[in-house]
């Protein structure tokens, strides 16, 4: 698949493309040559940063604003080939505080943007960024596409509507749509104000400030890492393949490890800070799902996926970004 003539001036909007996905994606979008917008609301608690896009800010059409916003959503769509939905309320913690927040944005958001592409780009193809928070815990592991979803929080529920939407909008309206479950990502332009989510890049910051590492419990808990030029790869080929309209593909890193090397690893990398083991907070224990290793064979197959980034390579990159960079993320921590 020649993924940079597909590319070449294709119309694309990615929500949430301020983000740490989203911005990833639009670089390499922009270095194809496609005719990127992005839609976001640049809400504090997410990833949204204006620098994660500076070298191609010439190049994207920005809308600030929030998808649940019917009339920029529609300004936004029109003449689009190819929607990339990444926006998303993405806390687990905060999804179990405020529920109908995350109903909100991952499920009346997403139906939003559907009713909006049939209007106005009806012959567009859609690619959600679903996640393995749907599968929750797994009856059987490496986990495969066809494992049934039984999440524990609220955010694995939506985000699974949000999936189940689109197909619905494909089956009923005709709307090209694919789902990649994505799995734990670390890399450059992620936020760094918190640890609700991303964890493994909060971790690289409160090394960085030689900070301690607060692991829950034993930390045995196997999980899968994606470097996100990995992840955006996944989305560029999900959004030109054939075969992708119908399908949801699981990513996973094929060589997973345990939650406390992943730490210990950062901590070499960093060559700062520290680790202390935990009792497990009862919020977090709640929505815990154990081992997590997937089945990414179904992308490789059909979407000629397989994840490139050594982790230990990706860390490094990753870190020195963050070095170079820090002043653009180390905002105040909120909590
Ligand atoms: N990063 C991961 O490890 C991971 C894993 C699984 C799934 N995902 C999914 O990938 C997507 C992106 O995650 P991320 O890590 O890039 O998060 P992020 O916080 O960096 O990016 C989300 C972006 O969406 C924007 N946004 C949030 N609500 C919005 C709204 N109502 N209207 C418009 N814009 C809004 C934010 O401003 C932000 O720029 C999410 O859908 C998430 O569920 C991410």
């Amino acid at each position: 698949m020649d993924l940079d003539s597909h590319y070449r001036n294709r119309k694309v909007l990615i929500t949430g493309g301020l983000g740490f996905l989203g911005s990833n994606l639009a670089l390499d979008l922009a270095a194809k040559g496609a005719e990127i917008t992005i839609l976001d609301s640049l809400h504090h608690w997410y990833g949204g940063n204006h620098f994660n896009i500076e070298p191609i800010s010439d190049r994207v059409r920005l809308i600030s604003g929030d998808l649940r916003d019917v009339e920029l959503v529609h300004e936004a769509i029109e003449g689009q080939e190819l929607v990339f939905h990444i926006a998303a309320q993405t806390s687990h913690v905060d999804s179990m505080t405020s529920p109908l927040f995350d109903v909100e944005v991952n499920c009346r958001g997403t139906i939003l943007l559907l009713e909006a592409m049939k209007e106005l780009a009806p012959g567009a193809r859609l690619v959600y960024a679903g996640t393995r928070a749907q599968i929750g815990k797994l009856d059987y592991t490496p986990v495969d596409e066809k494992h049934g979803a039984f999440p524990v929080d609220i955010y694995g529920v939506n985000k699974h509507a949000g999936e189940l939407y689109a197909f619905v909008y494909m089956n009923a309206h005709g709307i090209p749509a694919t789902s990649l479950r994505i799995n734990n990502s670390y890399g450059p332009r992620h936020q760094m104000k918190h640890g609700k989510y991303g964890i493994l890049n909060w971790f690289i910051r409160l090394a960085m400030d030689g900070g301690t590492i607060r692991i829950f419990g034993e930390g045995n808990q196997l999980r899968d890492y994606n470097h996100v030029d990995d992840v955006t790869r996944a989305f560029l080929a999900a959004g030109a393949s054939d075969a992708a309209p119908g399908q949801v593909y699981n990513l996973g890193c094929g060589d997973p490890i345990s939650f406390r090397e992943m730490v210990k690893a950062i901590i070499e990398t960093t060559g700062s800070g520290r680790y202390e083991h935990v009792p497990w907070p009862k919020e977090r224990e709640d929505i815990e799902v154990g081992d997590y290793v997937a089945d990414f064979s179904k992308a490789t197959r059909e979407l000629e996926w397989t994840p490139r980034v050594p982790f230990q390579k990706g860390l490094e990159e990753t870190v020195a970004f963050y070095r170079e960079h820090q002043v653009h993320y180390w905002s105040k921590q909120i909590s």
